[in-house]
């Protein structure tokens, strides 16, 4: 069926039917119409535009719909050009005159912005949720499993920390992508239903009590701009990408540490995978899929910033493309959020393997020089002795804190017997700001 065709005098050719039909990926909106649905009929109801008895009709064969819908007793499908059609075409079938006074006052391109909209905040509800476990996970195995590890600049091993400190370095990173969708959310906040086509109506609709039954701040200031807004989605589309890219550089991180160079870390068989033809694999997976995702979802991102952006006002049929781009985004990063907890949550650290490159990577370098500056020689002079001593370890294999005070002192006057416990590792962690990362 068609909600329109009056003016037309030939059918649609079928292929061009198939081109436009949106049901197909706009059917998991029927949440978000029937209750938009339901609010806008309320609304005429009171404002006396369709009778009392004609708005519960409508509201009463509205929530049997949802109802049949969510419990598998009507099937979405059939020959429909959109979720709106559906849904109209459903309820009168079931109510019979009352169902084609539904459409009065509205236009399915506020109804579509509404029903985007109703759709994106809980999407950021649902991500936000997603991302709190996730925080949760990281601060859990942290706690659990903390021991002091190589910090890296250039891949290059660096300075002493700790493991927990180091997976808080991606607690912030999710704090702020949260922080990102909370304020997206509240910028999104705000009510289409009643710009109609582009230039609202001629009924006495009310805005705001359609937007305040609907939890929204206010109603959009402006009509044109309220049926043709897609900001919110490039906005929650950019907000994933961020989430992506922080899964995606703890996936690479995680890949490495479980490669037999590293092995810091092993990854739960939970969230593994064998190869069909080296007995001995144990591949990491769901870290690569995560990784890879991360691409799709930045194309999403590109793809609906180049749709919108030479269009001009209001409404048109190029931004039905932002559906399938949103969709498929949110339900990978939703997916990519689940596993990376389950990852982080059934992580095996290696504490051992952990402590044995710290030693082995001269980790303690910059402080034997600032224990040297500690006796008054210059930082320039002291990062100079301290590597020829490196030199001189790496050549027959041991770590500066192996040496012998005589040894020490041949490279310099000023060592004495406190050096020992000045390297030590976990002493370096509570000397100066270092104590911020315990
Ligand atoms: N399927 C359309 C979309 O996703 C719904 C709005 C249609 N409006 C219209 N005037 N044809 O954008």
């Amino acid at each position: 069926m068609k909600l329109w065709g009056g003016r037309f005098q030939k059918a649609e050719n079928r292929v061009m039917e198939e081109f436009n039909s949106s049901f197909p990926f706009d059917q998991r909106l029927y949440r978000q119409d029937i209750t938009g649905s339901m609010a806008h009929a309320r609304m005429l109801g009171r404002q006396g535009i369709i009778s009392d008895a004609e708005a519960q009709a409508i509201i009463e064969g509205l929530r049997t719909i949802l109802e049949d819908i969510e419990e598998g007793r009507l099937a979405l499908s059939g020959d429909h050009e959109d979720i709106h059609t559906f849904v109209e075409a459903e309820l009168t079938a079931r109510i019979g005159e009352a169902g084609k006074k539904l459409h009065t006052g509205r236009s399915r391109n506020d109804q579509v912005a509404l029903d985007m909209r109703l759709y994106a905040r809980s999407a950021a509800d649902e991500l936000i949720a997603g991302l709190d476990g996730l925080i949760d996970a990281l601060q859990k195995t942290g706690r659990d499993q903390d021991t002091i590890m190589p910090g890296y600049t250039h891949m290059q091993r660096a300075q002493a920390v700790t493991f927990h400190y180091y997976l808080q370095a991606y607690v912030s990173m999710f704090r702020r992508d949260r922080a990102r969708l909370e304020n997206s959310r509240e910028l999104l906040n705000e009510s289409p239903l009643g710009c109609a086509a582009l230039a609202g109506t001629t009924h006495n609709i009310d805005r705001r009590q359609t937007a305040e039954e609907l939890c929204f701040r206010k109603p959009v200031d402006n009509f044109l701009d309220g049926v043709s807004d897609r900001d919110y989605l490039v906005e929650l589309l950019s907000d994933m990408s961020l989430i992506m890219v922080h899964l995606s550089r703890l996936s690479e991180e995680l890949i490495l540490w479980s490669s037999q160079e590293f092995g810091f870390v092993s990854l739960s068989d939970e969230y593994s995978t064998g190869s069909s033809i080296m007995p001995q694999k144990k591949n990491p997976d769901a870290c690569e899929l995560i990784r890879g995702k991360a691409g799709r979802v930045f194309g999403h991102l590109s793809g609906l910033l180049t749709t919108l952006k030479g269009l001009p006002l209001a409404y048109n049929k190029d931004m039905q493309e932002d559906k399938e781009a949103f969709f498929d985004a949110y339900d990978q990063v939703v997916s990519c959020l689940q596993v990376m907890t389950g990852v982080i949550d059934t992580l095996q650290v290696n504490q051992e393997k952990m402590r044995l490159s710290v030693k082995q990577g001269f980790l303690n370098a910059t402080e034997v020089a600032d224990y040297l500056v500690g006796k008054q020689v210059p930082f320039r002079d002291a990062h100079g002795i301290v590597g020829r001593i490196v030199l001189a370890c790496e050549e027959r294999g041991s770590a500066i804190e192996d040496l012998t005070l005589e040894e020490l002192r041949a490279f310099d006057g000023h060592f004495d017997q406190d050096i020992y416990d000045y390297i030590d590792y976990r002493n370096i962690l509570q000397k100066g700001n270092k104590r911020e990362m315990l």
